[in-house]
């Protein structure tokens, strides 16, 4: 047990609420304009409880802010050609203007996964999972920033937390996550300048790295995977895993990768499960729909 006050919580939730009031805004504006509501199209396949969860948050989250959102659900059989098939269809507006087309992950195994994903338009790839724009971000000139990725840049800027010249230590190296953020926290400018590390399955002394951590970001799915002495005191730990927990009572809790009751006496800031990343996601698709009919309605 340190003697440090314990760590500042950054609370998501409130900061998602902020971004989604200043959104409804441009929604109304957007709505006026063009006489129809942005509109967010997600395709579910098949019935696993976290994915339907998350996708309900979405719907919601769109309707607060006056985006229109549809939720395609086709059954878990479903191959990929007819995956690839359904998205170019909903490309095609036959159903409405699909400003935004987000395919929720993961797809069942029998899918490729990257077959259906490559389907969307990249002027539509709201999650920023096309390859077109995850080049764009590799370049510094992103369109669609995959959504967790700039949810963790945003509570990082808001917080104040500086990021220029710092060392980030970002465990897991997914395309959705890991690999997008080490690009923004690295790239030029403000909540970038950062110097980055990527930790992953195969890392050695993984501690020793990110003891290291000014920021510490951990985004693999594995509850209690960073620990109290893996954290540099005063450092701001990021957590981006999202576990379902259960319970001998039949109960479930969510909780993320990081053991929060220890690592809060550490840590500097510190972002809760459920109520940190999570709500901020969410957030960042809707500003990435909103940025797609706008990109749309101008022809480009
Ligand atoms: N599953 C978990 N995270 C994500 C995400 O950011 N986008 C999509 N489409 N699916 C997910």
């Amino acid at each position: 047990m340190s003697d440090r006050a314990p760590a500042t919580l950054l609370d998501g939730r409130a900061l998602a609420a902020r971004i989604e009031a200043t959104l409804a805004d441009e929604v109304r504006t957007f709505t006026a304009m063009f006489q129809r509501p942005p509109r967010l199209v997600v395709v579910l396949v098949g019935d696993m409880a976290a994915s339907a969860s998350y996708v309900k948050s979405k719907a919601a989250a769109a309707a607060r802010v006056g985006i229109d959102a549809e939720v395609v659900r086709v059954p878990a059989a479903t191959d990929t050609q007819a995956l690839v098939a359904l998205v170019q269809s909903i490309a095609r507006d036959e159903q409405g203007p699909a400003d935004g087309i987000l395919v929720q992950l993961p797809l069942p195994a029998h899918v490729d996964t990257v077959a259906v994903l490559d389907a969307v338009p990249p002027d539509r790839d709201v999650d920023g999972f096309h390859p077109e724009n995850a080049g764009l971000l590799s370049q510094g000139r992103a369109r669609f920033i995959p959504c967790t990725a700039a949810g963790v840049q945003r509570v990082l800027l808001v917080a104040g937390i500086v990021t220029a010249g710092r060392h980030a230590v970002i465990i897991g190296r997914s395309d959705i996550v890991g690999k997008p953020l080490a690009l923004l926290l690295s790239a030029k400018g403000p909540g970038g300048d950062a110097t980055v590390t990527i930790c992953h399955s195969r890392s050695a002394d993984m501690p020793a790295i990110t003891r290291q951590a000014d920021i510490l970001v951990a985004a693999v799915g594995r509850p209690g995977l960073v620990t109290a002495d893996m954290v540099k005191p005063g450092a701001a730990v990021i957590d981006v895993g999202i576990n379902r927990i259960a319970a001998s009572d039949g109960t479930s809790r969510l909780v993320g990768d990081v053991d929060f009751d220890a690592v809060r006496e550490i840590a500097g800031w510190i972002t809760p499960v459920p109520g940190g990343v999570g709500p901020l996601t969410v957030a960042m698709l809707l500003a990435n729909t909103a940025l797609a009919a706008e990109l749309r309605s101008r022809g480009g």
